[in-house]
């Protein structure tokens, strides 16, 4: 019978059969899946694991904060914080493509953790090479980079269709046979603060497959106010638990004419895309109430000059996927 209880029995037996006493580091986002594949590996062999959390100028306003806040406060975890965001920023500069941007992402998250690992080894003075990375890969990731039987490439999960041939290390997944619900259960048991287990998705690339056009950093600033505005709203009508999550998507080459006090303007639409799901394999669009939406979409048009509309995307999924890259 599937318990909490039971995986997390299996999942220690497991890493420590892989792991022996290597040293091991995990890729930490602030979201649920790193932050329960951390704990469970903190579980399995303690201080051998060194959490690496990764600012790659993608985030929304306040993660990098909020890692350090509740997951290291709560679990006392090894945590090395490296700002690599010149170096993501760079090697996105002027891509347009998903997919491209997908693989350049997976592709620098690998060699920031490279750099870290052996940044790790010499502060301690370790006498070993770092030899495992842990991923917060799910099953659905798995299914949907083409990793499943049968399935199709939908698109490259950072983690899973994304990694660079010649990796380093050796993966450590323990949640890979897992879905959301399932790896929240086992989060709770194992004691990470309800405030992450619960926590919206948010995709490893971040905002970098929200902005459809070529990232960059004024772009990013602009996605960033919106969708702190959403959040913040959304939070304040109560429905975090109800939505499974809300994209906000930065349509960075359309632009359409309106009009502010006696000006005309030619701005950028902002699409708002809530979610209800239970395993983000389907979806449906979230009915978020007209004023919620009136509120978040005067406030965005408001205070964000370079946006002048706000969309709702009405799609489920299929046909549309959750993000729009
Ligand atoms: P889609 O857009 O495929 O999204 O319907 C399904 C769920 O996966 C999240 N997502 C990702 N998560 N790395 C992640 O960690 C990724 O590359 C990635 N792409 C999509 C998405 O936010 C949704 O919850």
């Amino acid at each position: 019978t599937w318990t909490a209880g039971n995986v997390i029995a299996e999942q220690v037996a497991a890493i420590r059969a892989q792991v022996g006493d290597a040293r091991v580091i995990c890729g930490l986002s602030g979201g649920v899946d790193s932050s329960v594949a951390a704990a469970l590996v903190q579980k399995a062999v303690g201080d051998q694991l060194t959490c690496v959390f990764v600012d790659h100028g993608l985030l929304r306003a306040g993660e990098a904060e909020q890692v350090e806040q509740d997951f290291v406060a709560a679990t006392g975890v090894n945590l090395k914080v490296v700002d690599a965001s010149r170096q993501f920023l760079d090697a996105l500069a002027g891509v347009t493509d998903p997919e491209t941007k997908r693989k350049i992402i997976g592709r620098e998250f690998i060699r920031t953790f490279e750099a870290a690992a052996r940044e790790i080894v010499a502060e301690a003075g370790h006498d070993e090479e770092v030899r495992f990375l842990v991923q917060g890969t799910l099953y659905p990731d798995v299914v949907e980079s083409g990793g499943g039987e049968g399935a199709a490439n939908i698109k490259s999960h950072h983690n899973v269709g994304g990694l660079p041939e010649d990796l380093q290390f050796e993966l450590v997944e323990p949640l890979r046979t897992l879905f959301k619900d399932e790896v929240r259960a086992v989060g709770l048991e194992l004691g990470v603060p309800e405030a992450i287990v619960w926590r919206q998705p948010f995709p490893g690339p971040g905002l970098g497959i929200r902005i459809v056009g070529a990232v960059d950093a004024e772009r990013l600033a602009v996605l960033r106010a919106a969708d702190a505005i959403a959040r913040a709203e959304l939070t304040a009508a109560g429905l975090d638990r109800d939505i499974w999550q809300c994209p906000v998507v930065l349509l960075a080459d359309v632009r359409s004419v309106g009009v502010q006090g006696d000006g005309r303007t030619y701005g950028h639409p902002i699409v708002l895309r809530p979610v209800s799901s239970e395993d983000a394999m389907t979806a449906d669009w979230s009915r978020v109430p007209y004023e919620v939406l009136a509120r978040i979409s005067s406030r965005i048009t408001n205070e964000v000059p370079e946006v002048n509309r706000v969309v709702l995307d009405v799609t489920s999924k299929p046909p549309g996927t959750i993000e729009w890259e």
